[in-house]
């Protein structure tokens, strides 16, 4: 069934605001961060409003009702990605977070050795990305290698944005420990082929870590049979609200990984000599965690899961291969990244003529276009591909068909703007 995507726009208080002298708000930029649903808006209030307690602290009714809404969060969450437990789903800030996690333990993780683990890193050993990557997996991983003396390699790209396989075998090879890539670049909107990484990186004994934060917003994600060890996304893309992700990983994986943080939540024992630690989750969840922000993603993967995320991929492919004819019309246009709908999620990012894209995006927005300029936290990708920045229109199952068309006028007036 196609989106009711009229009706959808109406749970969406925000979609009603006017901008600059009354305009209506074209938003386009969802890729940075989704807008909410009232759903998510109301289960967040009414956490506060009637359930508001510490989680897994008291015994009174309301620290009660707040852990079964935050651990019944986490079952959702589980739910959605068709996680084979509740408890390796790990509640996060962010995807930044999740990486930065992962990141940190290997690399707290002694490798080799009687003490050592399968996952520790150290001088020899290689860490495998992609040129692809938005900064938070890139940056990481780099300080993991001059922490651990390991050694920083990447896949590259080709010409139109998609990731170079050619030497597949060499760049994953018998030193990789690990291999972290994007399943959708979140400047090029291409979507990556995880087979063919997860089965090399398999073969080598490598972990895989998969930065999901562009595709489990749209489109189904069954972790379970991509086969990844490891997987991050975030709720504020996702419909949900800021301040959580998640962080997905196989339970082996969180079991053999040292804490992250320490503190409160994540401990069994403590004592003035030494401390034990939870079991995963908890052991990777210090402090009070995001309760109502946890209560907030929940209702959105509920709001989703309603729309479907079969449909919500149908509606964002028609959009994109919508936008990429209408796109084309513009005098001097440039797509960066996958110019066909092949392989790719609803993240476009173009340059006009030599115009920069900061004077781009500001005409677009007296227009009342909200679009994203810049280089997307990905600087390498728009060095790869020779442009200094770019304009990026991102979708959600919100976007409409009319806003597209109001962005193909708003790029016409720009080109007539700057003569
Ligand atoms: N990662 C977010 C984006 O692509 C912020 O805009």
């Amino acid at each position: 069934m196609t989106l009711d995507v009229e009706r959808i726009r109406k749970d969406f208080p925000v979609l009603e605001r006017r901008v600059h002298d009354d305009q209506p708000l074209v938003y386009l930029d969802s890729a940075a961060t989704s807008q909410k649903p009232r759903a998510v808006l109301d289960a967040m209030a009414e956490y506060y409003e009637l359930h508001n307690a510490n989680v897994h602290r008291g015994i009174h009714t309301l620290a009660e009702e707040a852990t079964a809404l935050y651990e019944g969060a986490r079952d959702t969450v589980a739910g959605f990605i068709n996680a084979t437990d509740r408890s390796e789903v790990v509640f996060t800030k962010n995807s930044t977070e999740g990486l930065n996690l992962l990141a940190r333990t290997i690399g707290d993780s002694p490798s080799g050795g009687e003490s050592g683990n399968e996952y520790g890193v150290g001088p020899g050993d290689e860490i495998c990305i992609t040129e692809m990557e938005h900064h938070s997996n890139i940056v990481p991983w780099q300080l993991l290698a001059q922490r651990t003396g390991a050694t920083l390699k990447w896949i590259g790209l080709t010409d139109d944005g998609r990731l170079d396989l050619t030497n597949l075998d060499q760049v994953i090879n018998d030193r990789t420990k690990v291999v972290a890539f994007v399943h959708q670049s979140n400047i090029l909107g291409t979507l990556n082929p995880v087979e063919p990484i997860v089965r090399r990186a398999r073969e080598v004994g490598a972990l895989t870590i998969l930065d999901a934060s562009q595709t489990v917003p749209h489109r189904p994600v069954d972790l379970q049979s991509l086969d990844v060890d490891a997987a991050v996304f975030t709720g504020h893309k996702m419909l949900g609200p800021t301040g959580i992700g998640v962080l997905w990983a196989r339970r082996e994986v969180l079991d053999a990984l040292p804490p992250f943080l320490g503190g409160g939540e994540m401990i069994s024992v403590v004592q003035m000599e030494g401390s034990t630690f939870a079991e995963p989750p908890h052991k990777f969840e210090a402090g009070t965690p995001m309760i109502a922000e946890a209560v907030g993603l929940a209702a959105a993967v509920d709001y989703l899961q309603a729309l479907g995320m079969s449909e919500v991929a149908e509606h964002e492919a028609a959009l994109t291969s919508y936008a990429l004819d209408a796109l084309h019309t513009v005098d001097g246009l440039r797509v960066i990244g996958p110019d066909t709908t092949e392989q790719r999620g609803g993240a476009i990012s173009f340059v006009l003529g030599d115009l920069h894209p900061h004077d781009v995006g500001q005409v677009l927005d007296e227009r009342g276009i909200a679009v994203r300029v810049g280089q997307h936290c990905a600087a390498p990708v728009c060095r790869r591909m020779g442009v200094p920045a770019t304009t990026r229109a991102s979708f959600a199952p919100y976007t409409s068909f009319a806003e597209i068309d109001a962005l193909v006028e708003g790029l016409q007036h720009v080109r007539r703007f700057f003569g």
